[in-house]
């Protein structure tokens, strides 16, 4: 398995993803939720961590990103931020907290912002939540957008199959990603659509362009970690690729760790005092 070494410890920030873009260097993210797992990955050389509200499914057992609170994904945010001294940090801003009013949406950022000492914040939709980005923009917070499948939605769309295969819904998401730019998000997210889409956004925005399901032709790539490692074993969308089996391996080493105990194997001599 090839491996990546970046010589560069400097801190990511808004800003180096931009020049990555215009280097063509690709942006590598991922999700944490915790401490442990956020060390691992940024001591690996992660660019950006996203505590996504993701967390919702993978570390709450919900079945969708909805129940998630703001109270929750602070304390993932913090949680994460104190291992990470290199990778760009952002935190999900959960279901309920920016799309109601754009005052709303500022005091959720800030929240965020002053609870984790994260970088920046990410929201999931278009022009119909611009008043709330440019209230949070005002306040000095960068801002990931989040087009094509956004989970907060399922309830609308019904599904998680892919978007933007029909024309209109295709023009609305490339309008919507000019907006994006427009109004000063640094970034933004394709989940889930056509990969010839997601590489003509891409290569129209100046702002670097980071996919999920959404083809090679993009500047970076997001997986939820607990998909990419194997963890969420019932999860395989064509997209997903899995580096490890990280899921039968915790099984492998518990079932052993219980016959030890049951025959006594645990401890032994040494391992006691
Ligand atoms: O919450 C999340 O993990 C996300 C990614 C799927 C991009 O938003």
């Amino acid at each position: 398995m090839s491996t990546y070494s970046s010589e560069d410890t400097r801190k990511v920030t808004t800003h180096r993803l931009v020049e990555m873009k215009r280097r063509n260097e690709k942006i590598a993210m991922l999700t944490a939720y915790d401490y442990s797992m956020a060390k691992l990955i940024d001591g690996a050389g992660i660019d950006v961590i996203l505590v996504g509200d993701s967390a919702s499914n993978v570390m709450a057992g919900n079945i969708t990103t909805l129940p998630i609170t703001l109270d929750q994904m602070i304390y993932h945010g913090k949680s994460v931020m104190k291992a990470v001294n290199r990778a760009l940090v952002v935190v999900d801003m959960p279901f309920g907290t920016y799309q109601g009013n754009p005052l709303e949406a500022l005091s959720s950022a800030i929240r965020i912002m002053k609870e984790t000492h994260a970088d920046c914040v990410k929201l999931e939709g278009g022009a119909e939540i611009r008043e709330s980005i440019e209230k949070i923009l005002c306040a000095g917070i960068p801002v990931m957008g989040h087009l094509g499948l956004t989970p907060q939605s399922i309830n609308k769309f019904g599904t998680y199959t892919v978007r933007a295969r029909e024309e209109e819904e295709a023009l609305k998401l490339v309008e919507d990603a000019k907006v994006l730019q427009e109004i000063g998000c640094f970034a933004l997210v394709l989940e889930k659509i056509p990969a010839t889409l997601a590489e003509k956004v891409a290569k129209e925005l100046t702002i670097p362009v980071i996919g999920i399901g959404a083809g090679g032709g993009v500047d970076g790539q997001v997986l939820v970690m607990h998909d990419m490692l194997g963890i969420n074993k019932g999860f395989s969308p064509r997209f997903l690729r899995r580096y490890a089996d990280v899921g039968t391996i915790i099984e492998d080493a518990v079932s052993h760790y219980v016959t030890d105990v049951k025959e006594q194997d645990f401890p032994n001599e040494k391992e006691q005092y």
